[in-house]
């Protein structure tokens, strides 16, 4: 591998809309913090970037949702996630903000870099405008009918019922959300990135020259290059983000996307007055931890503006994750399906190491992957108290029972003994390579490797017996025990920071270096180490099983909600619903439509005839079940053949947004044929 003379770690900008979930912390935070603490061991320079990414339409509408402005949005958000990044110990040397004044002035500037270069393109394109509230519509402002599926709240860019991705000029019925009425089509000029022009560019650095990428970042990178690039605007009509500082462009500000990854640069340039070090000299390795969302943005587009830029060396890789999954369905902040880092310290207090294990244990680093309750203890009380708070306590207790917390010095050593020795070198390349590649999964059971190596040690050896016969060989067994305890508390700095740091206390040592790790002399005889408390404990299933029926109660909250949120169709006059002639009437017989699953013919008594209607409800009344019952009636819809049976009128039924069906009957029976107004 190229040797770097120093190391610029960012992590991606977090929205400030809404508090971190786990899902954050394991695929992007948590990486990114165990790499920069391994650099920082390393004593290599390095320097992690972070800030709240706090522009952009979802913010934007927050706010209106909310009777609040933006900037208050993003005050509240900013401050409740750096927070909670300080309280997971995660070690940015910066957590700036993109309303910063610095921020503004460096993504100008870049801004008018391109400009002035001739690097973009300028275009009038046709978009929607609210003449009422007399502004353009990004379009997540426009609402209207999925023209796949027929949802009528579509957004402009999605619709999240089929999942389509949508232009707002697709939608059937637009409205504008801000007034409600029908956007306009009028012209506004933007400026674009030709990325197509870059394309070439980007084949090669990419496709060739970034062959040892992630697989998963690779080929999505390759997809996109594959399927041919667009010129992509940067510039956005709203009234939120960096003025677009040209002439002409009142009302007009930097796309999100253009601004927010320039962010890293306005940070670090807040961070020190020797911010170009970091930027441009080509011997920094610049290293951005995103989530798989983000990969076109930190690997297509922002690589493209740098190189536009033309003065600002490039990501030298890209680990991006793919997501986490909560119990086995998809985070979601609108759901309130996560585990919010601000509760999980309110309900494990003291615990964040916990969660930074069984998140790296389970990141979801080649494949999407799940967290449960049910692992995160399992992780918690079979590995990190089982095995390493095991292993750590029985040393710590025993030197001080047999010693007073003095360091026993090691005899001779047996061919066991050597072998346990020279283990301890392998696995600390074992981690090594494993995090130089970015596999933190496999780099943090290689680390409980070595707590596990102590434990069967221990287990074999049983100093605890060993000691009434022998306890010079207990010497050598406990200073073997305590060096490795002392390589834990360097192979686990980058994991579990807090235990490490009390487990250092114990130990008397304070400085972890990772040169160090490997070393079996860390201790010398005669050192005195301090009495040791307990470095984890066990995760009763009373505490679990709380976290699981928050989880459940707020899945029924949803359900409830969905069925509220049916949306309403547009309004009729009173003639069109007079047209419409709903009736009582009486089920004389019914019947199952053969070879179907779901029709019932139905005989009924309407008060002015006796009719068929060919209903589709088998799956929720069995036909003996509705025989004699008073049902309504859509009497006058013209007659349709069904399953070459024909139906005349249709049965009223109350459907909730999971197709259950209940039948709409009066409250009183009443003569068939009463009409229903
Ligand atoms: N806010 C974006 C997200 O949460 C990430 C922005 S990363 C940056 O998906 F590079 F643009 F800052
Ligand atoms: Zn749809």
């Amino acid at each position: 591998m190229k040797k770097f003379k120093r190391y610029l770690v960012t992590s991606a900008l977090p929205y400030a809309n809404g508090p971190i979930h786990i899902g954050h912390l394991a695929g992007v935070y948590i990486p990114s913090d165990i790499y920069t603490r391994y650099l920082r061991l390393k004593e290599e320079d390095v320097i992690s970037i972070c800030g709240s990414d706090e522009h952009g339409v979802p913010i934007t509408l927050k706010a209106r949702k909310e009777g609040v402005s933006p900037q208050q949005i993003v005050d509240r958000y900013h401050e409740l996630n750096k927070k909670a990044f300080k309280d997971f110990g995660i070690a940015f040397d910066i957590y700036s903000r993109t309303s910063n004044k610095i921020h503004y002035e460096t993504a100008s500037d870049f801004f008018l870099k391109l400009y002035q270069k001739g690097e973009f393109t300028e275009k009038t394109a046709q978009q929607y405008y609210d003449e009422e509230a007399a502004c353009f519509l990004a379009d997540r402002y426009i609402m209207g009918t999925c023209p796949h599926c027929g949802n009528e709240n579509a957004y402009g860019d999605q619709c999240e019922k089929c999942g389509t991705s949508l232009s707002a000029t697709d939608l059937i019925n637009p409205r504008s959300t801000i007034s409600g009425v029908k956007p306009v089509l009028k012209e506004t000029l933007h400026w674009y990135l030709p990325l197509d022009k870059y394309e070439p560019w980007l084949k090669k650095w990419i496709l060739e020259d970034h062959k040892e990428w992630k697989v998963n970042v690779y080929g999505q990178c390759k997809s996109w290059l594959d399927q041919g690039l667009q010129p992509r605007a940067v510039s956005r009509d709203l009234d939120w983000g960096v003025p677009v500082p040209v002439k002409g462009a009142a009302g007009k500000v930097l796309y999100v996307w253009f601004d927010a990854p320039i962010g890293y640069i306005s940070a670090t340039k807040e961070l020190t007055p020797d911010w170009e070090k970091y930027w441009k000299d080509p011997e920094t390795r610049m290293v951005h931890f995103i989530g798989k969302d983000n990969i076109v943005f930190h690997c297509i587009i922002f690589p493209s503006m740098l190189n536009a830029e033309g003065s600002f060396i490039l990501p030298d890789n890209v680990p991006a994750n793919e997501f986490l999954n909560l119990e086995n369905d998809k985070i979601s902040t609108s759901r309130n399906w996560a585990v919010w880092l601000h509760e999980y310290m309110e309900d494990f207090p003291d615990r964040q190491d916990v969660l930074r294990y069984a998140l790296c244990a389970n990141a979801p680093e080649t494949k999407d992957n799940d967290f449960t309750w049910k692992d995160f203890q399992a992780r918690n009380n079979n590995e990190l108290v089982a095995i390493l708070g095991n292993f750590v306590n029985r040393t710590l207790v025993l030197t001080n029972n047999y010693w007073n917390g003095k360091v026993p010095g090691r005899g001779v050593t047996d061919k066991y003994d050597n072998e346990v020795l020279a283990e301890i070198g392998n696995i600390k390349s074992n981690i090594e390579s494993n995090l130089d590649n970015f596999r933190f999964r496999e780099a943090l059971k290689e680390a409980m490797n070595l707590a596990r190596l102590g434990n069967k040690y221990l287990a074999d050896t049983e100093p605890w017996k060993v000691i009434k016969t022998d306890p010079e060989r207990v010497k050598t067994l406990l200073n073997i025990a305590l060096q490795i305890t002392t390589n834990l508390t360097i192979a686990f700095e980058p994991f579990l920071p807090f235990s490490m740091d009390k487990l250092r206390s114990w130990l008397n040592y304070p400085e972890p270096k990772w040169a160090d790790a490997g070393n079996t002399d860390l201790l010398k005889p005669g050192h005195q180490i301090n009495k040791p408390e307990l470095l984890f404990d066990k995760i009763e299933d009373e505490a679990i099983s709380k976290q699981i029926e928050k989880l459940m109660n707020t899945k029924k909250a949803n359900e409830t909600e969905t069925t509220k949120v049916v949306p309403l169709k547009p309004v009729i006059s009173f003639d069109d619903f007079t047209k419409i002639d709903i009736r009582t009437a009486t089920i004389l017989e019914a019947e199952k439509v053969p070879k179907t699953t779901k029709l019932l013919k139905l005989k009924i008594d309407t008060g002015n005839d006796i009719r068929i209607i060919v209903s589709g409800i088998a799956e929720h009344y069995a036909p003996e079940d509705i025989i004699g019952r008073q049902i309504s009636i859509i009497a006058n819809l013209e007659p349709r053949k069904i399953k070459g049976i024909e139906s005349n009128g249709m049965i009223l039924m109350a459907e909730d947004k999971d197709g259950k069906l209940v039948m709409v009957s009066p409250e009183k029976k009443t003569a068939n044929g009463s009409t229903i107004k």
